[in-house]
């Protein structure tokens, strides 16, 4: 008999909250054993869902216990059935009595407790969630020390960056421009009635109405299109590519960047370095999906001297490793596995591989700095202090502010991931 997909969507939670592996990790291992899709994508909206109103469930769970729930995989099973009831268009009856049933059998104990709450759930719906609202992590359904930072930073957009974090992304597509134009992929997807419509601030971009598995986009094996958000698809562009340029594309894993670069300019030397061996194996399989060449290399940004063939690039994009803070849509999970304290050490590490990829830059140079934090502390902060520090550093601004440093976008703004982009060009100070 197959397995209940209520104790599979727990399982993987545990795997999550206790273990403190990636969903997408997780989700990689646990899906293909199941064999029906409805399962599957069940067990996927599940686990998000739970994860993305974690900190909402958990309060909630608590004013229905009089003592927490020690066991890990019955505590799991309890916010699955939560979630199913307070978000999923679910008959009510039905999701308490699989989620009951989904109860290990030596674990027969527990069956009583999820009844019972589950029903007191759906009695005290109403005041429940009156509650929920009253309390800010409940509300955000993010943990305390994120409400502190990003209210801290945003002040009275907070609260609509906490929104958008929960929503469900868009799934994007980057056409490749050397495969085809974007008009003529969108009328391939129309003709797959696959609902789609152009992304009016990027010229490679295409928005669906709604996410599709990518192996049935027309072309996808053969790299006509790569999944990949609004907001990462700015970079390229505002690299100003030419041909014959060289360029390092630092922190480069998985490509999705480096990709987009040499779509737009095949006629370059690309340089991709990042320090992670096997996320670097991924770039390699998605250059070659996209039958596109790179250099890569194996290599800690912040020593090239063990790397560097000592020549200088036109061009540097800096991608560098961040709270990724910006992506929560995406990946819900970052709320229960970041710490405060993972904070501390990146804005360190990013002013070291900032520092040196500005000494691999040629003068008259471009750099551009990338992260998908929304934090002041990895980006305009970051920013300001290497202009104070850097006198050859000249930043090219993207408004008339000049107290602003970089381009900040706030997640769900415009559609998008929450991303930061700043342009700084290497100037003569002699001439
Ligand atoms: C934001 S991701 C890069 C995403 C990539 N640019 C893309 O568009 O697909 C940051 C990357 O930085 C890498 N990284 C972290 N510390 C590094 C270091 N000291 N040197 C080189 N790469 C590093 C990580 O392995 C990770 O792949």
């Amino acid at each position: 008999m197959a397995k209940n997909t209520r104790i599979i969507a727990a399982q993987t939670l545990v795997r999550v909250l206790d273990g403190g592996q990636s969903l997408t990790s997780v989700l990689e291992n646990t899906l293909p054993a199941l064999e029906n899709p409805q399962d599957k994508a069940f067990v996927q909206a599940v686990c998000y869902g739970v994860c993305r109103y974690y900190h909402r469930l958990q309060f909630i769970l608590t004013q229905l216990l009089d003592k927490p729930i020690k066991d890990a995989e019955i505590y799991a099973l309890a916010l699955v059935g939560l979630y199913q009831l307070a978000f999923m268009r679910v008959k009510t009856h039905a999701a308490v009595s699989e989620t009951v049933d989904a109860t290990p059998r030596k674990k027969s104990w527990a069956k009583n407790l999820i009844n019972a709450l589950l029903r007191r759930y759906l009695r005290e719906q109403d005041q429940l969630e009156t509650l929920a609202n009253l309390n800010p992590v409940a509300l955000h359904s993010h943990p305390k020390w994120l409400i502190f930072r990003v209210e801290n930073d945003w002040g009275e957009n907070a609260a609509q960056i906490f929104l958008a974090a929960n929503e469900p992304p868009p799934m994007v597509l980057r056409v490749n421009a050397l495969q085809t134009s974007r008009e003529n992929y969108l009328t391939q997807l129309t003709n797959l009635k696959i609902d789609a419509e152009v992304v009016e601030t990027c010229p490679s971009a295409i928005r669906l109405v709604k996410p599709v598995a990518v192996f049935s986009l027309p072309n996808f094996e053969m790299g006509m299109v790569s999944v990949q958000d609004t907001a990462a698809q700015y970079a390229a562009g505002l690299l100003e590519l030419r041909e014959g340029q060289r360029i390092l594309d630092l922190c480069a894993a998985p490509a999705g960047k480096t990709a987009h670069i040499l779509e737009s300019q095949p006629d370059l030397e690309c340089v991709a370095v990042d320090i992670d061996a096997t996320r670097m194996l991924r770039v390699e399989m998605n250059l070659q999906r996209l039958n596109l060449s790179a250099q890569l290399i194996v290599g800690d940004a912040t020593q090239p001297e063990s790397w560097w063939d000592r020549k200088c690039f036109d061009r540097i994009l800096v991608d560098a490793p961040c709270s990724a803070l910006g992506v929560i849509r995406r990946h819900p999970d970052i709320k229960l596995l970041r710490r405060t304290d993972d904070l501390i050490a990146l804005p360190a590490l990013q002013a070291a591989i900032l520092k040196s990829a500005w000494s691999m830059l040629k003068e008259g140079g471009l750099l551009v700095y990338a992260t998908c934090s929304i934090l002041k502390a990895e980006n305009e902060d970051q920013i300001a202090t290497f202009l104070a520090e850097n006198p050859n550093a000249h930043e090219m601004p993207f408004d008339s502010n000049p107290a602003k440093h970089g381009w900040q976008i706030l997640t769900g703004e415009n559609g998008c991931d929450g991303f930061y982009y700043a342009r700084l060009r290497k100037v003569n100070l002699a001439a």
